[in-house]
């Protein structure tokens, strides 16, 4: 899908579908989309007065033109309420276009930017979010049945349009920022719903240094047998597939702060010894879904050119049973030196997160922000609303919060309390992996652990169990794969 913006009335850019809208109670569809044909705004009108069309944010009504105007498409979405207007709700409203454009074969669409200057939103934001939109639900995962069964028409154009030239430049900005951010959080969906057999931690590398090649980015492979990452190796016993620590690398300059992005790279959890039940364990290959949003975050950073160093630490691997895999009991140890004793063979993310937060430490990070589907609790506590937010530094967690409410990625600050430090001692090791069944505010628990290797670096850790994989579509998002926290990440760093 292409994005341009057009200096013009709507109705005169090249176009076979316009998009145009309202804000629920209100008479007529706003501002610049008046520009309409004065005879299709009067048909429109009629539809809004017999209550047809709603002006409910989500809601897409579609109507022919027939030779009203050149464009063969109108469609009118929905901005909800005038008072709860937000980023969210453009991306909202522009998804729901782009699906009813998609369900009607439109190929070349033109919209004015939804309720722009409304409630203070900056305009390039604006543009920002609906491109957003539009082009996360024109998303779809190829698959791989011989037989494609929706070889639809594909969108070919989005085009913004607007009158006023004073706010071209904001557009054209803020559109420019969102297609990249867009693109690349599809991309990690891709990644993420892309099954672990065509997965592995070798494929991974191999699709992250063709990516690191694509935007000028470093990238190091490393095998971490070779480096003496034991948490890693621990998990990997069990696999066949041998295990990959992928090192990213954006440098802006020597004199800026160095921000490390660590993502969960578990290419498939079985559980290990510690099988989890076989319902739902096809789900398990999304339990790369930090990884990937790091790996794609990388990317959108080094097209964005973010005035920050920012490197990448991904450890991958499998995690699976066999004769030689690691067991329940175990005593392993890691990078840094500090001991674990495995309770669980499941609680293996943050296993893999230990070694790469402090290799993370020793390429010098001053900050860490850590991504993963980490635990089933995050599940019980969130749902698939929002993604758990921890850390040990309250400005950068409100940081992260603001990040996030531009971004529309929801998340939710969950407590760090000493207690549970004491969840985790261990008579034998320097603590445990988990309690046991993990128990017991494991979301928590599970950050507890990170923290031990965290040390006192500001850090904030996304549980993103909840959320990297939806069983039914919500906002923008269809179902399946997300590609969160990526953009919320990005958000963060563009300050
Ligand atoms: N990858 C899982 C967490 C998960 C569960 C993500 C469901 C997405 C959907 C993680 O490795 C795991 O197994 N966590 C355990 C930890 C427990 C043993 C402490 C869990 O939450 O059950
Ligand atoms: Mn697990
Ligand atoms: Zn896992």
């Amino acid at each position: 899908m292409k994005i341009a913006v057009y200096n013009g009335p709507i109705a005169d850019a090249s176009a076979d579908t316009l998009v145009v809208d309202l804000f629920k109670d209100a008479k007529e569809v706003s501002g610049a989309a008046a520009a309409v044909d004065k005879k299709l705004k009067g048909r429109i009108s009629k539809f809004i007065k017999a209550k047809e069309i709603s002006g409910r944010l989500g809601d897409a009504f579609l109507l022919y033109t027939h030779g009203m105007i050149t464009a063969k498409r109108v469609i009118v979405v929905g901005l909800g309420d005038r008072e709860k207007f937000s980023l969210d709700a453009i991306r909202k409203a522009s998804a729901a276009a782009i699906r009813a454009a998609r369900a009607n074969k439109a190929e070349k669409i033109s919209s004015i930017v939804h309720g722009a200057g409304t409630g203070g939103i900056e305009p390039a934001l604006a543009a920002q979010a609906m491109v957003e939109g539009s082009i996360l639900a024109d998303y779809k995962f190829d698959g791989y049945a011989k037989e494609k069964k929706d070889e639809k028409v594909k969108i070919k154009s989005f085009t913004i349009a607007e009158i006023d030239k004073k706010k071209l430049k904001a557009f054209k900005e803020g559109s420019r920022v969102g297609e990249i951010l867009a693109n690349c959080q599809n991309r990690a969906r891709d990644m993420v719903n892309t099954p672990s057999n065509k997965m592995t931690p070798r494929i991974f590398a191999e699709h992250a240094r063709k990516e690191a090649r694509k935007f000028g980015l470093l990238c190091t492979v490393i095998d971490p047998k070779k480096d003496g990452m034991e948490s890693i190796n621990a998990i990997a016993m069990g696999s066949l597939e041998p295990a990959r620590l992928v090192v990213l690398s954006y440098r802006h300059s020597p004199r800026a702060e160095t921000v490390a992005l660590i993502g969960k790279g578990i290419t498939f959890d079985s559980g290990g010894i510690s099988i989890k039940p076989s319902s739902k364990m096809w789900e398990m290959k999304t339990d790369m879904a930090g990884a990937a949003a790091v790996l794609e975050a990388m990317c959108a950073i080094a097209q964005l050119k973010l005035k920050k160093n920012i490197m990448a630490v991904i450890p991958l691997t499998e995690n699976m049973p066999s004769g030689g895999a690691l067991k329940p009991g175990d005593v392993v140890g890691s990078l840094s030196g500090i001991t674990t004793e495995v309770i669980s063979t499941d609680a293996e993310g943050r296993m893999i997160l230990a070694d790469a937060i402090t290799y993370a430490k020793k390429k010098g990070a001053h900050k860490i922000i850590d991504c993963a589907t980490l635990t089933g609790g995050c599940i019980i506590a969130l749902g698939d609303a929002a993604s758990g937010l921890l850390g040990n530094d309250d400005d950068l967690i409100k940081s992260m919060e603001d990040a996030a409410e531009i971004s529309g990625e929801k998340v939710w600050h969950l407590p760090l309390f000493d207690e549970y430090e004491d969840y985790l001692k261990s008579s034998i090791a320097d603590h445990k992996n988990c309690t046991e069944g993990g128990r017991g505010a494991s979301a928590s628990t599970g950050a507890m652990y990170l923290k031990k290797y965290v040390g006192d670096t500001p850090w904030v850790h996304f549980d993103i169990a909840g959320t990297a994989y939806l069983s039914k579509a919500q906002g923008a998002l269809s179902e399946g794969a997300t590609g969160v926290p990526m953009r919320t990440i990005i958000e963060y760093l563009r300050k």
